[in-house]
């Protein structure tokens, strides 16, 4: 394990420090909703026997992410020197306990990563499975879940290992998946979302337990069933402004909850489809919803959305670039002169948001060019750039700004443009805050407005 934090002085009245440390602590006292006494057990998760039905929130681990056994030793035997006395029974053993620990790291099994991997996978279906004997009928059991679909697995037509075994486990154990809840929890400075995309949120998967008397169904069912739900979920999530990066994890959820509703999704050939599968088709359902909003775009914007999918700011050859621009009913011409393209000597490429121009065109706007120039305001002036520009539009111009904005996190992201991929899941994050301060600007507009119509009057 390598730390990528530097320890913090603890004297400091700063993040790490004592007395913030204790404040944070005390707020989250303040805030809780009951105040009877809480209990804390220790317990294996795989092999606990309680009477009674339970509410459960877990947050569990995750492969070999963090080997939390072997971190607690640091400060375990030094806590133990002087709290045995006080805790005998978490005192017991002279390290922490290593064996039930649900981790799939090799060494414990000398080097077998196989077996690793097993173990953990076992343990936590094992976990869930009791989870599901225990849970409480009214109230779902909620699971954190922090972990990205994997870079290299994004590609629509893969999906994630990670996901896919957290998925099929809470599955068989007889839940159903009704929702993923996407929850801001880590704080934004975290070292490692520094500079990357990483997640700005947890994800609280939502589950119930399934009917025993659940319905089979089959694969043409199940995609029905999912174009007509996960459309308007999805919907909800943007209109939220939920932040891109999170979009695709979260849709996971209304698209898990119809494939989990059933006993068993029927494949042509009778077998039974894996979670695997379902997660390909609801990462597919979710590229369809996507290009069905390129169909909303102004043709020009369709046209950039194109030239940025193959091409991003780089240089194309005219003839290349013409045979796009006709597609989609346009021209170069047209879109070199309303500042959209540079187009030289043969040479045609987008302008990048540096280049475009600063003024904000009333009449037939092409939405490419507003998207890129709220996020140049964003970046250069902050929210009250972005703001500015939204408050002198009157028409629902800049929420398709934002929608394109989306589209064009998830084209950056597949291709790996991080940069741009930062940038316009930066516009949707600060949306709310653009918005409110936009409405500001409106509100003092018309108040300078009514002050000058009060002079005139007076000086009349
Ligand atoms: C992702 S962490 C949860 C961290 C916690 N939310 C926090 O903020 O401290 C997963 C936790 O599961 C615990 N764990 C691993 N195997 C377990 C088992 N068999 N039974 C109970 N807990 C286990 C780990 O020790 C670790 O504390």
């Amino acid at each position: 394990m390598t730390w990528d934090y530097p320890e913090a002085n603890i004297l400091a009245n700063s993040v790490g420090g004592f007395v913030p440390v204790v404040h944070y602590i005390a707020q989250c006292i303040e805030t809780l909703p009951a105040h009877n006494k809480g209990i804390a057990i220790q317990a294996d998760a795989q092999s606990i026997d309680e009477t009674g039905d339970f509410v459960i929130s877990t947050d569990p681990p995750y492969y070999d992410n963090i080997v939390y056994a072997d971190l607690a030793d640091f400060f375990y035997i030094w806590m133990r020197k002087s709290l045995k006395s006080v805790f005998p029974d978490l005192f017991r053993t002279l390290l922490v306990p290593k064996v039930e620990e649900l981790v799939a790291t090799a060494y414990r099994f000398d080097g077998d990563v196989k077996k690793a991997q097993h173990f953990f996978e076992d343990g936590m279906l094992e976990t869930f499975i009791r989870m599901n004997k225990y849970a409480n009928e009214t109230v779902p059991v909620t699971v954190y879940y922090a972990y990205k679909q994997s870079e290299d697995d994004s590609d629509s037509n893969l999906s994630s290992t990670g996901w896919e075994t957290m998925l099929s486990a809470i599955i068989q154990a007889g839940f159903s998946i009704t929702g993923t809840w996407p929850l801001r929890t880590e704080q934004g400075y975290r070292m490692i979302s520094t500079g990357t995309n990483a997640l700005a949120s947890s994800i609280v998967l939502v589950c119930r337990k399934r009917a025993v008397n659940a319905q089979v169904c089959t694969r043409r069912d199940f995609i029905n069933a999912l174009k007509r739900e996960l459309k308007p979920a999805l919907g909800k999530l943007q209109a939220s402004s939920i932040a891109p990066v999170d979009l695709a994890q979260s849709a996971i959820g209304p698209g898990m909850g119809v494939y989990s509703r059933f006993s068993k999704v029927l494949e042509a050939d009778g077998t039974s489809m894996s979670v695997r599968s379902a997660l390909q088709i609801i990462n597919q359902e979710l590229d369809h919803y996507f290009t069905e909003q390129d169909g909303e775009l102004d043709r020009d914007s369709r046209f950039c959305v194109d030239l940025y999918t193959q091409f991003a700011f780089n240089d194309v050859k005219f003839g290349e670039a013409d045979v796009l621009a006709r597609a989609k009913n346009t021209s170069v011409e047209k879109l070199a002169a309303r500042g959209v393209l540079y187009a030289q000597k043969g040479v045609v490429r987008l302008l990048t948001r540096e280049e475009t121009p600063e003024t904000i065109e009333t009449k037939e706007r092409i939405i490419w060019l507003l998207t890129q120039q709220l996020t140049r305001a964003l970046e250069k002036d902050g929210v009250a750039g972005a703001a500015k520009i939204v408050a002198n539009i009157f028409t629902s111009e800049p929420e398709h700004a934002k929608a394109l904005a989306y589209r064009l996190f998830t084209i950056a992201e597949r291709k790996g443009w991080a940069g741009e991929a930062y940038a316009y899941n930066s516009l949707v994050i600060a949306w709310p805050d653009i918005q409110s301060k936009a409405a500001e600007f409106q509100a003092q507009l018309k108040n300078a407005e009514q002050m000058s119509l009060f002079d005139v009057e007076i000086n009349k």
